[in-house]
């Protein structure tokens, strides 16, 4: 399938220094899991050095017997391994006209891969998590001054909650390892949250406290940042986002690359959805005008991505040229042709305009 494969070498982009925020070199990317030297890394605070000898998770308050474990005592526990694709809200970023706020994310703030830890949910029942309480609130161990909306005093722990019947889904995890290997310390070593299907400001990084609440959690990471604009009669309303949306990308080729003329050229991405199927993915290679469905490389698998094909003779006329992908999912969605603004510097999901050149790249 592919003609370039996940070279040696080949790295991560830096978007920030430090904090650490680097991008995944999508086209380098053939495999179904993202390999973890090439998962991108999304941090709002340097990483906290956290010793597993010396790691303890918290899981307290509307809990009838709170819990303080150890590193070995999680281990212990019954564990379960899912693939789940994290991207960030702010994937594609780049794509915003005007430009806006926040780190410059192309196509690559997205990664596919498989995670080892206990649920969350068996962690809640050994609490004996109360029936009244509505979230779950999972905190991190670093700090910092945040940036963005409005800004609270002081360092603020990265902290955000899940409503009660998505943390008490089996494939949320309280996870130690990802691609089989213990986890790295930029992807949130000894133990992080992986919320399959949600995008990826869920996933808790340094996890040291989840508990349980009887009123919503309105941290900064759930309000200020990390949320959206709603409506309730007519009035505009703060939610948190959660749920991925449908979408798909073109990997390969790469925006602004260069191809020969009239030759065949198999183009190559992933598509994915929040709690549904991607169904089909359509591609154009006429900005729009036309359209044709692209072949998928993966069968269906919950909480993952699909890649797929689409087999494509380059235009024999050298020129400009505007390639698209669509997906659908099995509720009928399809992507969005633009940008809905109230989700403002996030959640761009609309059909992102791959341009191409057909020439001789040195004429
Ligand atoms: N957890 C903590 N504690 N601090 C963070 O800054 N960033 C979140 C999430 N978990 C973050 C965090 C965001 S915005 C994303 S997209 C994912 O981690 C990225 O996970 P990764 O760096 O392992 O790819």
């Amino acid at each position: 399938m592919a003609d370039k494969s996940t070279k040696q070498g080949s790295g991560l982009i830096i978007r920030q220094k430090e904090p650490n925020n680097l991008e995944t070199p999508v086209d380098r990317v053939d495999s179904f899991l993202t390999p973890t030297e090439l998962f991108y890394v999304r941090s709002h605070s340097p990483a906290p050095k956290l010793e597993p000898a010396s790691y303890r998770l918290q899981v307290d308050g509307a809990v009838r017997s709170p819990l303080s474990l150890t590193y070995t005592e999680l281990r212990a526990m019954p564990a379960e391994t899912h693939v789940a694709i994290l991207e960030c809200a702010g994937n594609g970023r780049v794509f915003l006209v005007p430009q806006v706020q926040g780190a410059q994310w192309e196509l690559g703030a997205v990664g596919n891969a498989e995670w080892t830890g206990v649920p969350l949910c068996a962690l809640l029942e050994r609490a004996g998590l109360e029936e009244d309480a509505c979230e779950i609130v999972l905190e991190g161990a670093d700090r910092g001054v945040p940036k963005e909306g409005a800004i609270p005093p002081g360092q603020v722990s990265y902290a955000r909650s899940l409503p009660r019947a998505k943390a008490l889904q089996r494939e949320v995890l309280i996870a130690y390892q990802m691609n089989g290997r213990d986890l790295s310390q930029d992807h949130g070593c000894p133990v992080r949250a992986i919320v399959p299907g949600h995008y990826g400001m869920a996933s808790v990084k340094w996890l040291t406290r989840i508990y349980a609440v009887r009123e919503p959690f309105q941290g900064y990471w759930q309000t200020s940042d990390y949320g959206y604009w709603d409506y309730v009669d007519g009035q505009p309303v703060r939610r948190a986002l959660g749920e991925m949306k449908l979408k798909s990308e073109i990997f390969r080729p790469t925006v602004y690359e260069t191809l020969a003329p009239n030759q065949a050229y198999t183009m190559f991405g992933a598509a994915w959805a929040g709690e549904t199927e991607v169904t089909e993915v359509s591609v154009s290679t006429d900005g729009g005008q036309t359209w044709a469905q692209a072949e998928f490389v993966d069968p269906v698998q919950r909480y993952a991505w699909r890649r797929w094909i689409f087999d494509w003779v380059t235009p024999k006329k050298p020129g400009q040229y505007t390639l698209l992908s669509r997906a659908k999912d099995a509720n009928g969605n399809v992507q969005p042709d633009k940008h809905d603004e109230n989700y403002a510097t996030y959640v761009i999901d609309h059909v992102l305009p791959i341009e191409v050149t057909i020439g001789n790249p040195w004429s």
